[in-house]
């Protein structure tokens, strides 16, 4: 990021866009299609779909296990969007049968959406037979992947994603400021016959005339040092290799996620819908969760976080995404939680070594 700034029209810039689209497509694997980032933050590619795949009027069915799907659900009903929600019990995901009676129930739905990693509760998506029942026919899929990409197992095409969000600043482990999506050819087939207009600065067709249509064609000025940064972490995330990013999250959430276990904490998610990368924990009673997370950060230099909004239950989030997913950041957490807990109740603590 510290390069010289180059023009967005720039042959050396074009290059580095050519790049940069063929290590997206292939850390999302789908060849086919249209995959890109967006200059924008994850929500607003949670917009950029909801626009472009649905109109007013249309239904959305919605998968609720915190947080973000809300939000999904917000900015559909703000579109003119019906929105039909599958709402699952706290800590565990949505369950894909209810997804599938509401579909029953509602054969006009356009569009499904799902979180693959809900950030709120630390909750990891399954998609199951949805994918199967999705493949075929005119209900699109719409996954978001914000914490998801390059963190777990994914697969766009092979699970019947039509569209897939992510952003920089999790699992890629690059600044906040751009959303990597990536469409099917049926996503794109729905764009090309809607009747409403798509918004100017989410067409995605226009977008595909400057990041893959040659010669490029301006569209919007584009983040060039954000650039630059996601072509560096997207170097490095095949560089490592997809799978192997995967299981490097899988391996030092693992290990965060016992050793708080042993420290006698309890932990938000279900075990068989828990996130490695994202962990929610409950705040034991009398314990000032904030109080908590202040020392953390002056004292241990560890910025944690809390529950999002009001009604979220009293929880730490601990993420340890992208460089920080690794075993000795678990441990480097786990200390700090050990000594800083300490100081504030007399927990039943077990050694964890
Ligand atoms: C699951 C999920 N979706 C969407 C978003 C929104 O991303 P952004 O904050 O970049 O707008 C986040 C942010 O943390 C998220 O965790």
């Amino acid at each position: 990021m510290a390069k010289p700034l180059l023009g967005y029209l720039d042959a050396a810039f074009i290059a580095i866009l050519d790049e940069l689209v063929t290590m997206l497509k292939i850390a999302y694997r789908r060849p086919d299609g249209l995959t890109i980032p967006l200059s924008s933050t994850g929500t607003s590619a949670m917009e950029a779909g909801i626009a472009a795949l649905t109109e007013p009027g249309d239904t959305l069915i919605v998968g609720i296990a915190g947080y973000f799907g809300r939000r999904i659900a917000e900015i559909a009903t703000r579109h003119g969007v019906q929105v039909v929600e599958a709402v699952s019990t706290p800590g565990d995901q949505v369950s894909i049968e209810d997804v599938l009676e509401l579909l029953n129930a509602h054969p006009e739905a356009r569009l499904v959406a799902l979180v693959h990693a809900e950030t709120s509760a630390g909750v990891r998506q399954q998609l199951g037979e949805l994918s199967r029942a999705l493949a075929f026919g005119d209900t699109l899929l719409m996954v978001d992947c914000v914490t998801s990409f390059a963190g777990n197992e994914l697969e766009p095409a092979n699970w019947s994603i039509d569209y897939a969000y992510s952003c920089t600043q999790k699992c890629l482990g690059a600044p906040p400021g751009m959303a990597p999506v990536t469409l099917s050819e049926r996503a794109m087939e729905r764009i090309r016959s809607r009747h409403a207009p798509t918004p100017f600065t989410l067409d995605f067709e226009r977008l595909a005339r400057y990041w893959v249509e040659r010669p490029a064609a301006y569209h919007h000025t584009p983040p060039a040092l954000n650039v630059y940064a996601l072509h560096e972490a997207l170097r490095l995330l095949l560089e490592e290799g997809l799978e192997q990013r995967w299981t490097r999250h899988t391996i030092a959430g693992r290990r965060l996620q016992a050793g708080l276990e042993e420290l006698g904490l309890q932990l938000l998610a279900n075990e068989e819908s828990r996130l490695p990368q994202l962990t929610a924990v409950q705040v034991p009673e009398g314990i000032d969760g904030r109080a908590v997370q202040r020392e953390l950060l002056d004292q241990h230099g560890l910025e944690i976080g809390g529950g999002l909004d009001a009604s979220a239950p009293p929880i730490w989030r601990i993420g340890l995404m992208g460089p920080n997913a690794t075993p000795a950041t678990a441990d480097r957490v786990l200390d700090a939680f050990e000594t800083v807990l300490a100081q504030h109740a007399s927990l039943t603590t077990k050694s964890r070594r």
